[in-house]
C-alpha cells in the first residue's frame, strides 16, 4: 500500500498500478472520490469507470467512509492536482452513515469543532496542525540530541511547587481527603502534578551536564485565556556551566532550528495553514491585519536576530509609548509591575516587530531559584534587585518561553528562599546541588502549545492540543 503522500509526490509512480486507502472527504458525480489519508493535507481524485464499480458500491461511497482503491496512476485531466488515480477496485472497509457524519464538507468553526474534538483531526486544518506538532516535537528531541543534551525524564508526581505559584492539582489516593492527615495518604505525604520539572533537571544537569526534559505539565491557574492550558507540554533544557548569555542563544537557535524545519517538512501544510489565515484575516477590519502571511512571518524571524533587551529598557519603551501616554494600557506601567499581555504585546507586535528577549526582571515578581543580578551582570538595575530572568516574546502569542541563570550560591538561594516564604527544609535535595561542587548553570522552558500556536497560526491554545484541559472542560 501507498501513502497518498508518495502517490502524490514521486513522479515515478505515474504509469503504475498502486493500492491506497484513507476516508471520502468528497464522492462528486457518482465518479470522483477526493480520498484523504492523514498523510498529506492534500487529497487524491481516485475516478471511478462506472462500469467497473456497481451502483451499490458507489451508494456506500459517503463523506467519511473508510476505502481502500486500487488503480493506475496518470496525469490528472483536471486542473489542481499533478496526478490522480484511475480506479480498478474499489473496497469499501467502513461505512459511514454520511448524513449523521458532523463534519460536513463544508466550514465548521473552531468551535463547532472543539465540541467534535474527536473527529477534528479529520478536517484538513486540524490535520495539518497536528502533523505540524509532530514535527516540532521531533525536531526538539532531533536538536537536543544533536547539541549533547540528555533526554531527562523528570517525575510527574511531585511533593514541591517548584514554581512557588501554589497553581497544583492535588494527587491522592484517598476517595476523600477531608480531615484525613496527609501523612496517611499513599506516599505518606501531600503531592501533586507537576508544574515544571525544573528542580530535578538541575539535579541532572549537575551530574550529566546537559540535560532536558519534554513532558506534561499540570497548572491549576484558572485563566480561561487563548493562551492557557490546565495540562501542557513543557520543553525544560539545563545546562551546567551555562550564563543567561549562553541561554538566550540557546533558546534563540532552538526556535529557529524548529521553525527551519517546519518550513523544510511541512511546506503544504502550511501552505494550507497560511490560506486559512489569509481568509480570516479578511474578516478583520483593515488597521487590525497582519502585514505579513504565515509563512513570511516564520522566514522573518528566522532570519532575524531577536531584539535582547533589559527590563528597565522595557519599562522606558513603554512609558514613552504611545498608548501609555494615551492611557489606552489597561495596567499600570512603572518599574517593579509583571509585564501584562498587552505591554509583551505592544514590545513585539508595535515598537521591535520581532521576537524579544527580555532579561533582568525585578526579583521580586519572580521564582525564588532565579540568580540575583550584582553590579556587573546584565540586567542590574539601580532601581532595585533584580535577577538574571528572561523571557521570550513572540508575535501575537507574548512569552512562549521563560527561564533564567539559577542561583547558584548558597548562601544567597537560602536568603532569597526566606523572603519569599519557600520552605527550606522540604528542598533539602534541592539545596544539596549547591552544596556539593556547585556551578553557574541555567535554563528554560518552552511551552509546546503556544510555539506551535506561532509556526501554526492558530489564534486559541486549544487548537494545537489533541484533548485540551482547562476550567470546566475534560470531555475526550
Ligand atoms: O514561565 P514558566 O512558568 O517557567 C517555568 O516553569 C520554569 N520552571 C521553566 C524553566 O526555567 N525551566 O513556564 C514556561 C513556559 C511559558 O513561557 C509558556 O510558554 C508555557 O511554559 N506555559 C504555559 N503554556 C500553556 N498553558 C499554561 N498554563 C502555561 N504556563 C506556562
Ligand atoms: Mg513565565
Amino acid at each position: 500500500m501507498h501513502s497518498i503522500r508518495s502517490v502524490l509526490d514521486d513522479t515515478t509512480l505515474t504509469g503504475t498500478t498502486v493500492t491506497v486507502a484513507g476516508w471520502v472527504r468528497t464522492f462528486r458525480n457518482d465518479r470522483f472520490i477526493a480520498l484523504n489519508d492523514g498523510s498529506t493535507v492534500r487529497n487524491l481524485q481516485c475516478v471511478i469507470d462506472q462500469e467497473q464499480v456497481d451502483e451499490a458500491t458507489r451508494a456506500r461511497l459517503t463523506t467519511s467512509a473508510a476505502v481502500r482503491c486500487t488503480g493506475t496512476i496518470v496525469e490528472s485531466k483536471g486542473g489542481g492536482q499533478r496526478v490522480e488515480m484511475q480506479v480498478s477496485e474499489v473496497v469499501v472497509l467502513g461505512d459511514s452513515d454520511g448524513e449523521k457524519y458532523p463534519i460536513q464538507p463544508k466550514k465548521h468553526s473552531l468551535e463547532f469543532l472543539r465540541e467534535n474534538a474527536h473527529l477534528r483531526f479529520r478536517t484538513s486544518t486540524f490535520s495539518a496542525v497536528f502533523r505540524i506538532r509532530h514535527q516540532v516535537s521531533f525536531g526538539i528531541h532531533a536538536y537536543f540530541d544533536q547539541h549533547g543534551y540528555n533526554y531527562f525524564h523528570s517525575p510527574i508526581i511531585t511533593a514541591s511547587d517548584a514554581e512557588g505559584a501554589g497553581e497544583m492539582f492535588r494527587v491522592t489516593a484517598l476517595a476523600d481527603t477531608k480531615g484525613t492527615d496527609p501523612a496517611e495518604d499513599f506516599f505518606g505525604r501531600v503531592t501533586n502534578l507537576t508544574v515544571s520539572g525544573q528542580l530535578e533537571a538541575e539535579l541532572a544537569a549537575t551530574a550529566l551536564g546537559k540535560v532536558y526534559t519534554f513532558g506534561p505539565t499540570f497548572r491549576a491557574e484558572n485563566s480561561n485565556t487563548a493562551r492557557h492550558l490546565a495540562e501542557f507540554w513543557m520543553i525544560e533544557p539545563e545546562a551546567a556551566f551555562m550564563d543567561i548569555q549562553g541561554n538566550m542563544d540557546l533558546a534563540e537557535d532552538l526556535c529557529k532550528h524548529l521553525i527551519a524545519r517546519v518550513l523544510e517538512k511541512s511546506m503544504d501544510d502550511l501552505q494550507f495553514l497560511d490560506g486559512r489565515l489569509a481568509d480570516e484575516e479578511k474578516q478583520k477590519p483593515q488597521q487590525q491585519r497582519s502585514e505579513m502571511g504565515l509563512i513570511d512571518r516564520l522566514k522573518f524571524v528566522l532570519e532575524n536576530p531577536f531584539e535582547r533587551i533589559t527590563y528597565d529598557q522595557a519599562i522606558d519603551i513603554l512609558l514613552r509609548s504611545k498608548p501609555y501616554q494615551k492611557k489606552q494600557f489597561q495596567f499600570p506601567v512603572e518599574w517593579g509591575i509583571d509585564l501584562q499581555s498587552e505591554h509583551e504585546r505592544y514590545l513585539v507586535e508595535k515598537h521591535f516587530n520581532k521576537p524579544v528577549i527580555v532579561t533582568g526582571y525585578p526579583a521580586q515578581i519572580k521564582a525564588f531559584y532565579m540568580r540575583t543580578n550584582g553590579p556587573d551582570d546584565l540586567g542590574y538595575s539601580d532601581k532595585g534587585p533584580t535577577v538574571a530572568a528572561m523571557d521570550v516574546l513572540f508575535p501575537g502569542i507574548g512569552e512562549i518561553i521563560g527561564g533564567s541563570q539559577r542561583e547558584e550560591r548558597l548562601d544567597m538561594l537560602e536568603a532569597r528562599m526566606a523572603e519569599m516564604g519557600v520552605p527550606t527544609e522540604q528542598l533539602w535535595w534541592y539545596l544539596d546541588t549547591r552544596r556539593f561542587g556547585t556551578v553557574p548553570h541555567a535554563g528554560f522552558g518552552l511551552g509546546l502549545e503556544r510555539f506551535v500556536q506561532f509556526v501554526t497560526g492558530m489564534g486559541n491554545i486549544r487548537d494545537v492540543i489533541p484533548f485540551p484541559r482547562t476550567p470546566g472542560n475534560a470531555e475526550f
